[in-house]
Formats: structure tokens, C-alpha cells, sequence
């Protein structure tokens, strides 16, 4: 069974434990079974195997599974990894038929294939969570249509937006992220069983069979490709890190608003954490939570670029180390998934300040500008200057240009001696965030628009 025995020496304890990757790719037991199964049906469908050798290594196998479900299988590191401990205990099991089943396989084939199957999973698990998600968000900008905060550029204001289209814009980063994951699950839907070691097989084998009953696409093309090829984890590891990014960025807005100095929102209290000194305090671990494990997750990425970076075909063990990096970015990405999902469900919007905010650094200053141009027919250079002239001149009152009377307006520049009193209207901040209609703006028109193609868009996909 060791194909190290003959080697064996004094350091063979050593050996085992660098060598093994048990101790983790035992997660990947139910898609080595189920490869086996399929592996087996294959083999006897084409003669290869006789019937009574297939029933009994399938039987033998949901036994083993049921014995690593139930916590009962025993893992031993000099098994080296968990395509050898389930082929020891299947000899045990059921003595020389089990002997049968690595017939036209090698484990090169056999952890591509169980990799592939993980990685698939997961990532149809993640846009589960990633469409819960999305609809949490789409139920909080429903909610906020008109609930108004300043947009900013530089992180200084700029003009008002709705809250329900800051939501919308990261509804867009997250459906973005679905359909990514969608496309890695069509790109690496092909199965590398029976490629064996590099090479193929002179065994009649037919990886058409096996790719049927294991629900892929297609076999993969070229086997010294499929033994060698990590690129679905790498598709994994990046679109996972997007998510991540993405998280990151409304994390880190979540941190600022619920600051003093903001007090836009409120984490409720279930999701908020306090200081073990200060008494006083109300710490928004979760979103810096989520901040901080992006930092490892792209680790997860660079790390295993790395890995791959120098490998002459065809398998090298240096790919084990490809299976760590990936377990922990999938587990990260789906708890930060759930917990963010939570965390926005009860979220506290203080509507109030946000429209306070709004009313602070001449956020419809554009708009006046604006006003000008469509009124006057001004060039938009020379309605720029004057309208400085009015920030500037609103600035030494100590008021937002909002804020400003008519009077005051035209006492700001020469040209502005006749100006229309229609222009209080266009200084109002919520009415200068539902002027701006275009296609894809934050008027509020624009922002219905928006909600009902993400309401299509949830419902069409699966
Ligand atoms: N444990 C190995 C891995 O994770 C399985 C493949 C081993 N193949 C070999 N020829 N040693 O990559």
C-alpha cells in the first residue's frame, strides 16, 4: 500500500509528516468517494472490472463514507493522503477486489478531479449566499428611496445621492461577483479523470462515462494538461478576493458612518462588540473583521501563483500546497458572506444626519453651475466661475449655498443681479439628486429603474 516502504528508513516519522497532506485534504473524502464510484461503474461497464469486484468496492466505499461522516474512520498520517487512507481501508473492507480500483488512475487524475469537484461546489455555495445577500441589499434600498447622503469624490462631498442608489451601486459590485463565479463554473466544468499519471491509458477506459455520471461538461482536452492544471482554484482564489474587495469597501464605509464623526448608521447591537476598558464604546468588529481577512485571502491568491510559477509539466508535488490556501478563502468568504448579510438586515440608517451631511460643503454648487447654463446659455467655463464666486461668497456667511436667499445670490456676482427665483429650487439638495435622471443616476426615477432590473435579475437567476 506505502509506495514509500521500500525507502522506509530511521526518519520515516518525519518523512510522513512533511510529506502528508492528509491532515487536510481529508475535506475532499465525499468527492473521492463519489469520483471512485463513478471510477468503478466506468471500469465495469467497459469490462475492465467484473460486476461482483464493482458492487463490492461501491459498497465498500459508502461504507467509508459513512464511517468519516460519523466521525468512526480512523486517519493515520502514513496514509500520506486521503486517496490512500480511503484505498487502505477499502482493502480492509473488502480484501483483493479494492486492488482492482486504481485500474487506469493515478492519483495525479484522481486529486484533479476531487480538487475540481470542491471547487465547483463551493462555488455554487457562494453565490447562494451571495444572492441572500443581494436581496437583503435590495430590500434596504427599497427601504431608502428617499433617504438622502452627500456622493463623494475624494471622499469629499459632491453631490447628493440617494442611500438607495449607494446601495445599488454596490448591488452592482456583488451581481458582478455572481456572475463570475457563473463563469468559472462553465470554464472548468471538464473532468480530468483518466488522464492517469500524464499520459493517458492503454486500458479501454471511457472518460465519457465517468463525465456523465460525475455531471461535467466534457473530459478535459489533454491529460498532461489536466494532471498539471490548477487554473480552477486560481479562477477560485481571485473571484473569492473580488468578493473580498468588494466586502472590504462597504466595510470600510461602515466603519466611517458609524464613527462620531459621521453617525450615519448604527450596527445594531447583536453584530457590534464593546471594549473590555472603555465602557463607553461600540466597535464595529465585524466590518474590520471582514477588512482584515481580505488581506489574507488575496495571500491565498499570490501564494498559490506562486506555487505554479516554475512548474515544468507534468504533476509536481509542490501543487499539493494548493489545497489550505483554497479551503480558507472559501470558509472565509462564506462566513464573511453570512455575517454581512446579518449585519445589513438590522442595520440602523439615521436618516436625519444623512440629509444634515448633505447640507454642508455646497453639495449643489454643479447644479447651480447647471441652472446657469440651461437658463442663460452660458458657457459652462464662465457659469463655473460665477457659481465660485457664490460658493465662496456663501462660504464667508458661513452658510451652504443651499442655504443661501435669493438677496444673497445675486449680491454674490455682478451677472447674477437678475437671476430667476427658480433657482432656490435647483439648490435644494434633494431636488438637485432627482434632477440627475439619466439612465443609470440617482433620481429617483433612475433609482426605480435600477431596483426593478435587480428584481428581474434575482428572479432569473437560479
Ligand atoms: N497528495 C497529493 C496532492 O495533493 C496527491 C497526488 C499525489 N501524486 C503523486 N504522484 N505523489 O497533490
Amino acid at each position: 500500500m506505502q509506495n514509500n516502504q521500500i525507502l522506509k528508513n530511521t526518519n520515516a516519522k518525519l518523512l510522513d509528516e512533511f510529506n502528508a497532506s492528509l491532515p487536510f485534504d481529508k475535506k475532499l473524502y465525499k468527492y473521492d468517494i463519489a469520483g471512485s464510484i463513478a471510477h468503478s461503474k466506468m471500469l465495469a461497464l467497459q469490462n475492465i472490472i467484473s460486476i461482483s469486484d464493482q458492487e463490492k468496492i461501491e459498497n465498500g466505499l459508502k461504507q467509508i463514507e459513512k464511517e468519516i461522516d460519523e466521525g468512526k474512520f480512523e486517519f493515520n498520517i502514513e496514509d500520506e493522503d486521503i486517496h490512500m487512507a480511503i484505498e487502505k481501508r477499502l482493502t480492509e473492507l473488502i480484501g483483493d477486489s479494492a486492488k482492482k480500483l486504481h485500474t487506469a488512475r493515478s492519483r495525479n487524475d484522481q486529486v484533479a478531479l476531487d480538487f475540481t469537484m470542491y471547487v465547483l461546489d463551493n462555488a455554487k455555495k457562494i453565490n447562494q449566499k451571495l444572492k441572500s445577500f443581494i436581496e437583503v441589499l435590495l430590500n434596504l434600498a427599497k427601504n431608502h428611496i428617499d433617504t438622502y447622503l452627500p456622493g463623494m469624490t475624494h471622499l469629499q462631498h459632491a453631490q447628493p445621492v440617494s442611500f438607495a442608489y449607494y446601495i445599488l451601486a454596490y448591488i452592482s459590485m456583488f451581481q458582478r461577483d455572481y456572475e463570475r463565479f457563473e463563469s468559472l463554473i462553465d470554464r472548468n466544468n471538464y473532468n480530468p479523470l483518466g488522464s492517469a499519471a500524464l499520459a493517458g491509458t492503454p486500458h479501454n477506459i471511457d472518460r465519457f462515462k465517468t463525465t456523465n455520471l460525475l455531471n461535467f461538461k466534457a473530459p478535459t482536452q489533454n491529460a498532461m494538461d489536466s494532471v498539471s492544471n490548477r487554473d480552477f482554484a486560481l479562477d477560485l482564489l481571485y473571484n473569492i478576493s473580488m468578493v473580498m474587495m468588494h466586502l472590504s469597501r462597504l466595510s470600510e464605509e461602515l466603519i466611517l458612518w458609524s464613527s462620531y464623526e459621521f453617525k450615519w448608521i448604527e450596527i445594531c447591537n447583536e453584530y457590534a462588540t464593546t471594549s473590555s476598558i472603555m465602557p463607553q464604546k461600540k466597535n464595529p468588529d465585524v466590518p474590520e473583521l471582514l477588512r482584515g481577512k481580505t488581506g489574507r485571502v488575496y495571500g491565498n491568491l499570490i501564494s498559490l501563483l506562486t506555487v505554479m510559477k516554475g512548474l515544468p509539466l507534468a504533476y509536481n508535488k509542490d501543487t499539493q500546497e494548493d489545497k489550505e490556501g483554497v479551503f480558507d478563502s472559501v470558509e472565509t468568504v462564506l462566513i464573511s458572506l453570512e455575517i454581512i448579510t446579518e449585519v445589513m438586515k438590522c442595520i440602523k440608517i439615521n436618516k436625519d444626519n444623512m440629509l444634515k451631511a448633505c447640507k454642508v460643503g455646497h453639495l449643489t454648487a454643479t447644479d447651480f453651475a447647471d441652472f446657469l447654463v440651461k437658463k442663460y446659455n452660458l458657457a459652462f467655463r464662465e457659469a463655473y466661475y460665477i457659481t465660485k464666486d457664490v460658493v465662496s461668497f456663501a462660504t464667508s456667511l458661513n452658510k451652504d449655498i443651499s442655504e443661501l436667499s435669493l438677496e444673497e445670490i445675486k449680491k454674490a456676482n455682478e451677472k447674477l443681479s437678475n437671476i430667476d427665483s427658480e433657482v432656490l429650487d435647483v439648490l435644494d439638495v434633494i431636488n438637485s439628486a432627482n434632477s440627475r435622471n439619466s439612465y443609470g443616476g440617482t433620481s429617483k426615477e433612475a433609482v426605480l429603474v435600477q431596483i426593478e432590473k435587480v428584481d428581474s435579475w434575482l428572479k432569473k437567476s437560479k
